[in-house]
């Protein structure tokens, strides 16, 4: 959409001949979904939707952003809790080039999503909308789904940057969380994304980190992520995240969204105009916006189309393959399809699904199957009855009517599938959850209908874990279905009849009860304030360290076959370790099997989780198969996050390699030596020059000093390898300078300590 006849000219250029008060329109959206437009300045508009499951594409007069309005249909896959149950990033790609096309179509330029927070407490209400309590896990799908989306010239927005781990309070609440935790837990999936998928856009969170609104945090948007991490993108606001828009746009904060009825750009005018904030900061933005622009007007493809059906098709290849079997005592399922049997089909979620969550997620499907009449349709010589069980969300209704009426189709029938889950209202956007059971009523009706009639499968829709602990060892066969997106219906039918073969694995851990999840006693916080208290110990770090017995353990899931693990091989090399390992499918399905791969280093000096995954591929076997699977793992994922030196490191240990098929289900385990990284404690004015010297950021910068003081000493700077320079290395820096004949200030001593100091920081001294 450039001007034909105007050169090509830089973002920089373009902004160079805008005024103030354009340059502040430019970095503040026009309308609900779309930036400023200056057609004849060459600048387009992008228009910007939610995501992240599907496309909700809003006109700007009904637009909102919690799920209130309608949208124009699109598919709506299976939200981020399914996909992540899938371990698979082929299918996370394939369903972002999918939400690409219908971008396109709609002419949409950057989709919102994907939302890669961690899942600190199964009470969040976002839950469903996040991959999983494993930052490598949601690192990897994200990016994946990120470039399957970009790779069609659709931007992402990964978000919510940073630590939106909960609802309560979520505009304000400061997650205060010391930087280890956050260096290793909270950002890495961000890193992972930013690094590898370049996302258009990130998306800063509500929330604030350590005391500073995510959306004015100068470490967070500048420090860590253009300057550590080299993005070079557009930051962009939750919508209505900005505070303070001359304070955002300092901090890094490019596009403020959605339009705030001119608040935003005259604030920026006036602290600009007043020396507040350096114009040169607005220039920054307004020219990443320009950028992102041309690149969305690059790519557009006006008239594009997408095949619907195809994309159906993926909605049910994913919630087949992200559902988890849970439990299958006396391989109750799978049900043979052919048999003449009595089905009673119970619970009003095979008729009426649950299957998206609430809030700005919210789809408008272009199809709904319901489970009721895909099991009717895969099972034609059944005889399938249906009772709904139980009431949702309707708290007048007659639930023991309903319960008498499911029990009587229990009673008399060969066996029963009982569709329980959450009610939508029990989780959403915006509110967090209260407890993780199922309602009442449900678990009573499951109580008496097994009590009538043992055969029974339970189905499972809910999006945030339910606590089956009250319940489970009361009926044989469980399959987590998740949200299952619009062709749930079927792929639950193809599982429960056999027609797929389960494959998905816990992305998180289901609990025995609420009290031991990690998060307990530090949540949702008081006073505005969430002290993550629990620190790296999130999810199976946290029951593994305390060996503490689960419902089901992270990474867990069950299959129609059995897999066999054999003959473990770690290759070393400067970039990491290739893990291979033989898996055969020992049963009679063919079927995939997740391969993780968990490090540990027992004996490292930095206190560290009992293991955590590093690794994963996904395989698909037929019966009697083996296959070679190799787990590469990045050296650098081998590292934490020395707090001392501020950086991170490799220790210096054996480093134990534990592969499985859950975090609890280790079949095979070697140990390989690792040569660490040069370890330093964090140096201050009285540390020696020679752990100065040592120090990976402090090594550097004062080698880089004693450069100029050898320059002006000349002779009299001691001789490489002199007991002079061995003395030398044997003072404190402080002493140094303050010996006459070296030109060494206390200043520039000073300067270096703020160096490690600074790089060692969580950006709390630097952005309070
Ligand atoms: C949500 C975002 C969403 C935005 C736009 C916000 O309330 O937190 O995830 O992308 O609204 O709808």
């Amino acid at each position: 959409m450039n001007n034909p006849n105007r050169p090509a000219e830089t973002p920089g250029e373009t902004v160079a001949r805008l005024t103030l008060a354009e340059k502040a329109g430019l970095t503040t959206g026009a309308g609900w979904w779309h930036t400023t437009a200056y057609p004849d300045a060459g600048i387009p508009e992008v228009r910007l939707s939610d995501g992240p499951h599907g496309l909700r594409l809003q006109n700007d007069t009904r637009a909102d952003h919690l799920g209130i309005n309608g949208s124009a249909p699109a598919t709506c896959f299976p939200p981020a809790v399914t996909l992540a149950c899938t371990w698979d990033s082929d299918l996370a790609r394939r369903v972002g080039d999918a939400l690409a096309r219908e971008s396109l179509a709609h002419g949409v330029h950057v989709l919102l999503g994907p939302g890669v927070n961690i899942k600190r407490s199964p009470l969040c209400g976002r839950n469903f909308e996040y991959f999983s309590e494993d930052p490598l896990l949601s690192g990897v799908l994200g990016t994946a789904w990120v470039k399957g989306l970009q790779a069609q010239g659709v931007g992402a927005s990964v978000k919510h940057f940073a630590a939106n781990n909960q609802e309560t309070g979520r505009m304000s609440v400061s997650a205060d969380i010391d930087v280890r935790t956050l260096r290793e837990i909270y950002l890495p999936a961000f890193h992972r994304v930013v690094t590898e998928a370049e996302p258009w856009t990130v998306m800063c969170a509500y929330n604030r980190v350590n005391g500073v609104h995510a959306s004015q945090n100068p470490w967070l948007l500048t420090d860590v992520l253009r300057g550590e991490w080299g993005y070079d993108g557009v930051v962009v606001s939750d919508w209505g995240a900005v505070v303070d828009r001359a304070r955002a746009l300092a901090a890094g904060l490019d596009l403020e969204m959605p339009s705030s009825s001119g608040a935003g750009p005259a604030r920026a005018v006036a602290a600009v105009e007043s020396g507040e904030l350096p114009e040169e900061a607005l220039d920054r933005s307004a020219a990443r916006v320009v950028a992102l622009a041309r690149k969305a007007a690059e790519h557009a493809r006006p008239g594009a189309a997408f095949d619907a059906a195809a994309h159906h098709e993926l909605a049910r290849e994913v919630a087949t393959r992200g559902a988890v079997l849970l439990k299958n005592d006396g391989a109750l399922l799978p049900l043979d399809p052919a048999a003449a049997q009595r089905i009673a089909v119970i619970g009003e979620f095979a008729r009426t699904p649950r299957y998206q969550g609430e809030g700005s997620s919210r789809v408008n499907p272009t199809r709904l199957e319901d489970a009721l009449t895909s099991i009717v349709e895969a099972a034609p010589a059944a005889h399938v009855t249906f009772a709904p069980g139980f009431p949702v969300d309707a708290p007048d209704a007659d639930a023991a009517a309903l319960q008498e009426e499911a029990l009587r189709a229990a009673e008399s029938a060969d066996v029963v599938v009982l569709f329980l889950g959450l009610p939508p209202s029990f989780e959403s956007e915006g509110y967090d959850r209260e407890h993780i059971e199922l309602p009442e009523e449900q678990t009573r009706l499951l109580a008496a209908v097994v009590a009538v009639n043992a055969n029974a499968v339970v189905v499972l829709s809910n999006g945030g874990v339910v606590r089956p602990a009250g319940w489970i060892d009361g009926v044989p066969a469980v399959l987590e279905g998740w949200l299952s997106g619009q062709a749930g219906g079927s792929a639950t039918a193809d599982l429960l009849f056999g027609r797929a073969n389960p494959s998905g694995r816990l992305a998180e851990t289901i609990p025995l009860r609420l009290a031991d999840t990690p998060a307990y006693l530090a949540w949702p916080g008081e006073n505005g304030h969430v002290t993550y208290s629990e620190g790296l110990f999130v999810g199976y770090r946290h029951y593994d360290a305390r060996d503490m017995a689960v419902s089901f353990p992270f990474g867990h899931g069950l299959s129609y076959t059995t897999f066999a693990y054999a003959d473990l091989r770690v290759v070393p090399d400067a970039g990491g370790l290739d893990v291979t390992v033989a898996v055969t499918n020992t049963g009679e399905r063919s079927g995939h099997e997740v391969v993780q791969v968990y490090v540990a280093a027992p004996g490292a000096r930095a206190r560290r989780p009992v293991r955590e995954l590093k690794g994963f591929a996904t395989v698909c076997l037929a019966p009697g198969e083996t296959q070679d699977v190799t787990v590469r793992i990045a050296r650098a994922d081998l590292a934490y996050f020395d707090t001392a030196a501020g950086t991170w490191l490799v220790e210096d240990a054996d480093h134990r390699i534990d592969v499985g098929a859950s975090s609890r289900d280790i079949r095979l385990t070697t140990t390989v030596p690792v040569d660490g990284d040069a370890y330093a404690d964090q140096p201050d004015a009285d540390s020696t020059v020679e752990v100065w010297l040592a120090h990976p950021v402090g090594g550097p910068a004062i080698t880089a000093l004693l450069g100029r003081v050898q320059k002006s000493m000349g002779d009299a700077y001691p001789q490489e390898g002199s007991s002079r320079q061995r003395m030398v290395a044997n003072m404190r820096l402080s002493q140094l300078a303050g010996l006459p004949i070296v030109p060494l200030s206390f200043d520039d001593v000073q300067e270096l300590v703020e160096t490690v100091r600074s790089a060692a920081g969580t950006g709390r001294e630097a952005t309070s």
